[in-house]
């Protein structure tokens, strides 16, 4: 369907991450007013091309499945506008980086969320549901540290921007860190030895070289940065203590 009126020019990573079938494809799509990324993927698949495989849920912020690379920088497809990214009238998509591709802008977020795991994000609870509720103060500096990256929305935009993640795959990455930091000063959190000795293993907070792209595009504002600097000095403590 040719366009009238101003359009954009879009260029969208096809495929698998199997080398044979990765293509880049060309549309040129009707620009507007307060148009999203995830508003120009949409039209493509409802007009030019219903294969095109991607994802997306709330649309609103909310649940961090829309992440995509946008002009080669990982972005929340769903709530950044297309005049703030756009280059020279183009916009060239593709599925993030560091995860494997499952099809076109969609990709596997396993490796992701296994490393969550792995880094000691459940939950250990100090008491049972019979015991008294103990109260924790607000203001406590170690509530406050938790309470400053608990909003965290698994997008996988800081996974996606770090290169020591691109670099060494064993890496547990922004995230899985941000979520440790936030366990450690959990004051109900009954494992905070077992997060701590995860985290200051081979694939742990000291690999990170602090350069801070996950701080500086996490879409939610978080800080993985300065929570994984916590975790550095957390683990180096504990190690001059001899534990
Ligand atoms: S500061 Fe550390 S975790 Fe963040 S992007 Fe850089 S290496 Fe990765
Ligand atoms: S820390 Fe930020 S960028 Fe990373 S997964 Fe959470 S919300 Fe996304
Ligand atoms: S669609 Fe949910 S955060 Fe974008």
């Amino acid at each position: 369907m040719p366009a009238s009126g101003p359009t954009l020019s879009v260029a969208v990573h096809r495929g698998t991450s199997d080398g044979s079938t990765l293509r880049v494809d060309h549309f040129t799509v009707p620009a507007h007013d307060s148009q999203t990324v995830l508003d120009v993927v949409t039209w493509i698949q409802q007009n030019a091309d219903a294969t095109l495989t991607y994802r997306f849920a709330c649309r609103v912020g909310m649940c961090g499945s829309c992440a995509m690379t946008v002009n080669g920088v990982a972005r929340w497809t769903c709530r950044t506008h297309v005049s703030k990214v756009i280059r020279d009238g183009r916009l060239e998509i593709g599925p993030l980086r560091n995860l494997p591709v499952i099809k076109d802008l969609a990709v596997d977020m396993d490796p992701f969320f296994d490393k969550w795991a792995a880094a000691g994000g459940s939950h250990a609870p100090t008491a049972t549901r019979y015991d008294p509720v103990v109260d924790i103060d607000p203001q406590a500096p170690e509530r406050v540290a938790a309470n400053a990256g608990i909003e965290c929305i698994n997008c996988s935009v800081c996974y996606a921007s770090c290169d020591t993640v691109a670099g060494n795959p064993a890496y547990l990455g922004p995230a899985a860190l941000n979520r440790a930091w936030t366990l450690v000063n959990d004051l109900k959190h009954a494992d905070t030895k077992g997060v701590l000795d995860v985290v200051s293993g081979s694939g742990g907070c000291h690999n990170c070289h602090s350069i801070g792209s996950c701080t500086a595009l996490c879409p939610n504002e978080l800080d993985p940065l300065s929570s994984i600097a916590g975790l550095k000095r957390a683990t180096t403590r504990r190690a001059f203590r001899g534990r």
